[in-house]
């Protein structure tokens, strides 16, 4: 028997599913399967095999051997909500924001995602790929093998354009899984009015992203001095129309209605949710639409974290993402997302990594192929370095605990 690549010797194999697709709710979530002193093998870019080392066939004849003892192996994190593409930090509002400037008060200022889209605008659509696509790697290294990234920072039609066509280059030039998503109505440039920018984005970019099928799913800033959820549910009935689902920034800085809207158009996930109460916990329940919480912004912008642990509680499926932006979360970094997840939302480390993994896949429609060791999905993995548990992940947050990538069954 051969294979391309044989991982001997694990310490523990995570997320190991027979069969999976759908979401990890509730209770459920505490249950993260792990496989102790196993092996998995690789052919063809698919997971083909594992079990318990002692099952191991002495037949097998592998092109390639990775001896993992001591260490873990992960399915790569699926990280539903990034707006990666970006032309430039913007540290100096981090700076106005230390001294007490709040996110709304820099965004009033001309800053914020305005600043974003001023930058971006000047950008040909190479030199902002360049600029974006060491943050793909960079992610790629801390562990994500599948991701969605958002448009919003172009703002006109070309520039929205070119943003989800760097964001496809992204996904056609890395090994990375990429989902896209159209999020025109991210902020309403100074120079026009709100209706007319609404205008804009119904009849000319919507259009525009669905005749190049530049996006799979449409997305709005759902929120006070952004988008009401009236024009919300317009923009994402015109992107459903033209065959884009629904994914929606509700309830960040206000309890703004948009886990409603989001229910009412059946989106696939309404995300952060650091302003949510009992009512839109139950509005939730019995839905398909994957409550997601983005812990890097609200650790960023020191706004309270959703409560996690009421919403698993009351039965509901919970996701985490990294929100990877300039503006409120600088990072990509999945770990740390678990970490805070784990110390800021009291959420196990195993109820965390089925939040970041499985959870991710299913509201990106992946769970098919990735986010879990399953025969026939991606091998998509990452070997730990040797670590005495699965919870020192979360733990040691501070340190990288990632040695090696399998990505599509090639070691990066
Ligand atoms: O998800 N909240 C809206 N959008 C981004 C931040 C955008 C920015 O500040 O550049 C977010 O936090
Ligand atoms: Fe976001």
């Amino acid at each position: 028997m051969t294979c391309d690549l044989l991982i001997r010797n694990i310490k523990g194999l995570v997320q190991v599913r027979e069969k999976f697709a759908g979401p990890v709710c509730g209770s459920a979530m505490a249950n993260l399967p792990i496989l102790s002193d196993a092996y998995l093998t690789v052919s063809s870019g698919l997971i083909s095999g594992y079990g318990p080392m002692h099952e191991l066939s002495a037949s097998i004849r592998p092109a390639a051997t990775i001896d993992a003892s001591g260490r873990f192996v992960f399915p790569s994190f699926v990280d539903s909500h990034t707006h990666l593409v970006f032309a430039a930090s913007r540290e100096e509002e981090f700076v106005m924001k230390l001294q007490g400037a709040t996110y709304e008060e820099i965004a009033v200022r001309g800053g914020g995602i305005l600043n974003s889209a001023k930058k971006l605008q000047q950008l040909s659509e190479d030199e902002l790929f360049e600029r974006s696509i060491g943050r793909a790697w960079e992610i790629i290294r801390s562990g994500t093998g599948a991701v969605e990234i958002k448009s919003g920072y172009g703002l006109t039609v070309q520039d929205e354009l070119k943003m989800l066509r760097v964001a496809r280059r992204i996904g056609l030039e890395t090994p990375l899984t990429v989902k896209t998503t159209f999020l025109g109505a991210h902020a309403v440039p100074k120079e026009t009015s709100k209706a007319d920018y609404i205008d804009l984005v119904l009849n000319e970019m919507i259009p525009a992203v669905a005749a190049e099928k530049l996006a799979e799913y449409i997305d709005v800033f759902c929120e006070q001095g952004f988008f009401t959820p009236e024009e919300t549910e317009q923009i994402v009935e015109q992107g459903k129309a033209y065959g884009m689902k629904p994914r929606i920034h509700a309830n960040q800085l206000h309890r703004s209605g948009g886990v409603q809207v989001g229910v009412k158009t059946g989106a696939l996930s309404v995300d952060h949710l650091e302003n949510i109460g009992e009512e839109e916990i139950d509005l939730l329940r019995d839905t398909l639409v994957m409550p997601t919480a983005l812990p890097g912004a609200a650790f960023f912008l020191g706004l309270p974290f959703p409560p996690a642990r009421r919403m698993m509680e009351a039965g509901l499926p919970l996701a985490i993402a990294s929100d990877y932006n300039p503006g409120s979360s600088p990072t990509g970094n999945m770990p740390l997302m678990i970490a805070l997840a784990c110390i800021k939302m009291k959420m196990t480390p195993e109820e965390a990594i089925n939040a970041a993994t499985l959870n991710t896949a299913y509201s990106l429609e992946l769970d098919d192929t990735v986010g879990s060791v399953t025969l026939g999905k991606k091998a998509n993995l990452f070997i730990t370095k040797p670590m005495p548990s699965l919870a020192y992940l979360p733990y040691a947050y501070g340190s990288n605990l990632i040695e090696s990538v399998v990505l599509n069954g090639n070691l990066i």
